[in-house]
């Protein structure tokens, strides 16, 4: 049988899909025929293709439209939201997150929505006659810290992977409502942008815990309501606040976890609150599965009065 791709087009859709059956049918495989060519390429360039995604197999038609489902996962997750990247700012809790990871060295880390603000092609219109970054220089501030971050990662073997924001979505929202011609022209979705981030509406991790930028519920008692009706663990961004509640119940012990704000809760991308006080809280979370692949207490880093402390001390 004569191959069909290049062993770089089979890493390539590997490492973005991470599952026999998915690799298989993106690239025109039989199973049996991808399965040899998996072990070809592991041997002719001494890399391993692990499995990470195949719990749900032919369920999932894209990981870029529905859920990525990675089981296996022994050790620690940092997941970070609502960075909200603008030009010429850099928050405390981005460079903790850079400190963090080079610390903890996770195996996985999480962008759980709106890295990107999107104010210039928002529905809403302007809060008065300031002047917005433009979407372009927005793309480039999202591009410089995401790969500042990947950066981080360089040699950690983690997977780097992010969750759609309503933010982020507006991005090709925009272009589908104006251009629809366009569709599937290079550069008209926001991963096109971002090459090493694989991207979801959600994660499920280890059947245990739902990775998701705004599950069903928002407002003060999201992390509670979204930990209650979900039975299992819930990582959620967008409402900006930082916590973690637990919870129990036949099934055992859980958590809702809110994971803040990347971003500065004064950045210029948050003029629309009008200096009300709001409880938003700069800083991420840190997960951590034991070698069952049980979630354990979760952590979070946060910030307060500009300095970042995690697990006890200023970072
Ligand atoms: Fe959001």
């Amino acid at each position: 049988m004569p191959e069909k791709c290049s062993d770089d087009e089979f890493v390539d859709a590997w490492k973005r899909l991470g599952s026999i059956s998915l690799v298989a049918h993106e690239l025109g495989l039989s199973i049996r025929r991808a399965n040899e060519r998996r072990r070809v390429i592991e041997n002719r360039h001494g890399i391993l293709l692990d499995a990470f995604n195949d719990r749900r197999g032919f369920k999932i038609l894209h990981p870029e439209n529905k859920v990525r489902s990675i089981a296996n996962i022994t050790g620690c997750v940092i997941v970070f939201s609502d960075a909200h990247f603008m030009p010429n700012e850099t928050s405390v809790a981005f460079n903790a997150l850079l400190k963090v990871i080079k610390k903890i060295k996770p195996v996985m880390v999480v962008a759980n929505g709106d890295i990107l603000d999107g104010a210039t092609i928002s529905k809403y219109g302007p809060e008065g006659w300031q002047t917005k970054p433009t979407l372009k220089q927005e793309l480039e501030s999202v591009q410089h810290h995401m790969d500042a971050i990947v950066k981080a990662c360089k040699g950690l073997n983690v997977i780097l992977h992010r969750t759609i924001g309503n933010h982020d979505i507006r991005f090709e929202k925009r272009l589908a409502g104006l251009v629809p011609e366009y569709k599937d022209v290079q550069g008209t979705r926001l991963s096109d942008h971002l090459p090493e981030w694989s991207v979801s509406w959600s994660v499920l991790v280890n059947d245990n815990t739902m990775i998701k930028h705004r599950l069903q519920h928002s407002g003060i008692h999201s992390g509670y309501n979204n930990v209650l009706k979900s039975g299992i663990s819930t990582v959620s961004g967008h409402t900006h606040l930082l916590e973690v509640k637990g919870w129990g119940d036949y099934t055992g012990r859980r958590w809702g976890i809110s994971t803040g704000m990347l971003a500065n809760p004064k950045s210029q991308a948050f003029d629309y609150i009008e200096d009300n006080p709001v409880p938003w809280s700069q800083g991420f979370a840190i997960l951590s599965y034991d070698n069952t692949g049980r979630l354990l207490p979760p952590e979070l880093a946060e910030v307060i009065d500009g300095v970042a402390y995690f697990r006890g001390s200023s970072i």
